[in-house]
């Protein structure tokens, strides 16, 4: 942990990425602007957003955040204080001290976040991410380039969303040796295996999951648990200090997972879950990400629909589970103004 005196105490904020993540954010700072001044002495302006359709939007002194509001809510165009700029152009350019990274996700190449980092980190700027590609792929350039440049590198939202599995974990767990995690970690698979022990069929699951928005573009992200990975990879790095490359994490997702399975589970007082494990205390660190038969008795196996859950092992105080959302706008949202509170005293790492 890190106590970064030099933080500015009013944060320019630059959004890259303005989709629903944005939007939540937006509807918080303006909610609780005056709350965030009197009890956490936090001011900011967002003087700049760009996204990939819409444009670029600067102003030095901050634009107005209602318009924004009304942007998250509204697709139209950019149409005041517009900018000829491309992102790594805004992150350049602009006055902005922290850059918030909320452009799509992506787990082959982690690109463009990846671009927009290093040009954050290279001209000063703080970098907030909810996009996981950057955390999950180049976690230690990421951090070594924050570093030399007394910059932070946060990602709260990657994990569990607003659910404070990172900080949780830094601060209140501190003093535990803490030998692994087993979580939850993704919304759409544990809905699906929810719905099938209410009695759906896979394919009729899969249907109700996408219906409900909860998976992503690309389904086999969800179903092949390649977003489970990305987080784990993310824990490791973030909690543990360990470098692991998503190929070191055994993965298996829940597309073979059928009635038969659930009926036999359920004989045996037992449920489906995905797990993702990460194991640190045996002789060899175990990383995977993979379907498992709990019993009930176990935390995890409570935890149903779209929810999270992340169980911590730790010395002191046996196992400790956190359970919550682990996706939607207000929800991560939040996780990026945890992030940026947390700049705001100055203590990170
Ligand atoms: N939604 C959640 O519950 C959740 C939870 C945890 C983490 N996250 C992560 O948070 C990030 C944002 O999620 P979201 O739900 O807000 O996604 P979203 O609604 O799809 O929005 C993504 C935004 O990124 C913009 N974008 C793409 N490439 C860009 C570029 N090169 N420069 C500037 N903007 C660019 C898009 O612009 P156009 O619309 O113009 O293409 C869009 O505004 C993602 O990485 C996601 O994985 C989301």
């Amino acid at each position: 942990m890190l106590i970064n005196k030099g933080s500015a105490r009013k944060h320019l904020i630059a959004l890259v990425g303005f989709g629903h993540v944005a939007r939540g954010l937006c509807e918080i700072l303006l909610e609780k602007r005056d709350l965030l001044k009197e009890e956490h002495q936090f001011e900011f302006e967002i003087v700049a957003v760009s996204s990939r359709s819409r444009g670029s939007m600067f102003h030095p002194a901050g634009l107005s955040l209602s318009y924004l509001n009304y942007l998250t809510q509204n697709e139209t165009p950019f149409v005041e204080n517009v900018k000829d700029w491309d992102s790594e152009d805004m992150i350049r350019e602009s006055n902005a001290t922290v850059i918030i990274e909320l452009a799509h996700t992506n787990l082959v190449d982690a690109e463009p976040a990846l671009t927009h980092c290093r040009t954050a980190f290279k001209t000063g700027k703080h970098v907030i991410s909810a996009n996981k590609g950057p955390a999950a792929l180049a976690y230690s350039e990421m951090k070594m380039l924050a570093r030399k440049r007394g910059c932070a590198f946060l990602n709260e939202a990657t994990v569990l969303s607003g659910t404070p599995a990172i900080s949780f974990f830094k601060s209140s767990l501190k003093g535990n040796l803490v030998s692994g995690v087993r979580g939850i970690l993704n919304g759409a698979t544990n809905f699906i295996l929810s719905e099938m022990e209410s009695g759906s069929g896979y394919d009729e699951a899969l249907q109700q999951a996408e219906k409900r928005g909860y998976l992503e573009a690309d389904k086999s992200a969800d179903i092949d648990g390649k977003d489970a990975q990305a987080k784990l990879a993310i824990l490791a790095n973030e909690l543990f200090d360990l470098t692991i490359d998503l190929a070191d994490i055994e993965r298996v997702g829940i597309s073979a997972i059928t009635q038969v399975h659930i009926e036999d589970a359920r004989r045996e007082g037992k449920r489906w879950k995905l797990v993702a494990t990460l194991s640190t205390g045996g002789d060899k660190i175990v990383a995977q990400v993979k379907p498992e038969k709990l019993a009930l008795s176990d935390p995890l196996a409570q935890v149903k629909g779209s929810l999270n859950a992340i169980t911590f092992s730790t010395d002191l105080i046996g196992d400790v589970t956190i359970t919550g959302p682990g996706a939607g706008s207000k929800e991560t949202g939040y996780a990026v103004l945890s992030d940026l509170l947390s700049l705001n005293t100055g203590v990170y790492s």
